[in-house]
């Protein structure tokens, strides 16, 4: 292994932090004896914190409307092949009904961009899920809004927000998104949400099309600055009908040294093995705890929309059923000396 590398790895185990420059040496030099070496520490930087314990988080998709057009996004606006849909209020709360009695605690209720969802709408939503559940916590993943609207989801009872930066360079955003979307919206949203008190996640693709080894050394510096209580990271995947769908995937082995990084960075964060990092690969989220993640998302929403909520090719468990995710994942994780916790997975201290 590279000497530099070896010595930046050890000086981030220990002092949880690097320059840009750093960063970007670091991210350039990940061969295999690197990620060994960082995942061996990532997981010591775990191991105190969460022991071999696995938070899971109940995903309920619940719209692939969009008025976005993100040129990577397979439920982007312009995809007229997407066949749209909308659950109801009384879907969701059966989705979540049924996400309580397999032992999910938190409910992360995601969508596309859907101007359908007025406050009025979500906060109702949110509210009678709280009341029905009282003891779960509830994390939005709907996108850029006002900070008003922010503050009414917050007001009703939401708990957690997830909206990944994407990228930490404006030029590179602009190269992944339509001209009407910024990178400074993307910032105002998650200061918003971190003063409004929300636990936040932030998270990026890795191998995006046009991203640099400088651009994902900024990612990290974002994260290590923004100190997100989750971070959200996998694999970007082509799919068919967006511009990118020539585009090659991003790598398990970056993705991997990525998320030990990450560990290191905050070893309490709240750190997802993605559904996407288990598409590029059969065994990628067992490697994604093994590099150090201790969050895993499986799919709550109804059997007959799964299908549709294709952010890109390939997505496993579209043809599953809620139930049989929970013991797939329970298997999977138990099969590599990790256990599921009941448990609403708020960070734990450090
Ligand atoms: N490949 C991988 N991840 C994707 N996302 C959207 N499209 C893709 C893709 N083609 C990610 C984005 C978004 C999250 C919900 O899914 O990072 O924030
Ligand atoms: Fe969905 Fe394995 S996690 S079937």
């Amino acid at each position: 292994m590279d000497i530099r590398a070896a010595e930046l790895i050890e000086k981030l185990a220990g002092e949880h932090a690097l320059a840009l420059d750093e960063y970007e040496y670091l991210v350039s030099h990940l061969d295999q004896e690197a990620r060994d070496l960082l995942a061996e520490f990532a997981r010591a930087a775990r191991e105190p914190i969460y022991g071999h314990d696995v938070f899971v988080r109940g995903l309920i998709e619940f719209s692939n409307f969009c008025k976005n057009d993100c040129l990577y996004c397979g439920i982007r606006a312009s995809n007229m092949g997407c066949k749209r849909y909308r659950l109801t209020r009384e879907q969701i709360l059966s989705c979540a009904d049924t996400g309580y009695e397999l032992g999910f605690r938190t409910f992360v209720l995601q969508s596309g961009e859907d101007p359908h969802f007025t406050d009025e709408r979500l906060c109702a939503i949110v509210r009678a899920l709280k009341e029905a559940h009282p003891d779960c916590a509830i994390t939005l993943s709907v996108g850029e809004r006002s900070r008003e609207s922010y503050a009414a989801l917050r007001e009703a009872g939401a708990d957690r927000y997830l909206l990944r930066h994407e990228t930490a360079s404006p030029e590179h955003y602009a190269k992944l998104h339509p001209a009407n979307l910024s990178w400074e919206n993307r910032m105002r949203c998650l200061h918003d949400l971190r003063d409004l008190g929300f636990a936040v996640g932030a998270g990026f693709m890795v191998g995006s099309p046009f991203q640099t080894s400088a651009n994902l050394a900024r990612d990290l510096a974002f994260i290590q600055e923004f100190q997100p209580e989750m971070c959200g990271i996998g694999p970007f995947v082509p799919h068919h009908a967006t511009p990118f769908a020539n585009e090659p995937a991003g790598t398990l082995e970056q993705t991997l040294g990525l998320l030990s990084i990450i560990r290191l960075i905050k070893p309490n964060i709240l750190l997802p093995a993605t559904t996407a990092l288990g598409t590029i690969h059969p065994k990628g989220r067992e490697l994604g705890m093994e590099a150090g993640a201790n969050v895993v998302m499986p799919n709550l929403s109804p059997g007959d929309v799964r299908a549709k909520y294709l952010l890109y090719d390939g997505k496993i468990c579209t043809g599953d059923e809620a139930a049989e995710c929970r013991r797939c994942l329970e298997m999977r994780m138990a099969g590599c000396g990790y256990n599921v916790v009941t448990d609403r997975g708020d960070p734990r201290i450090a």
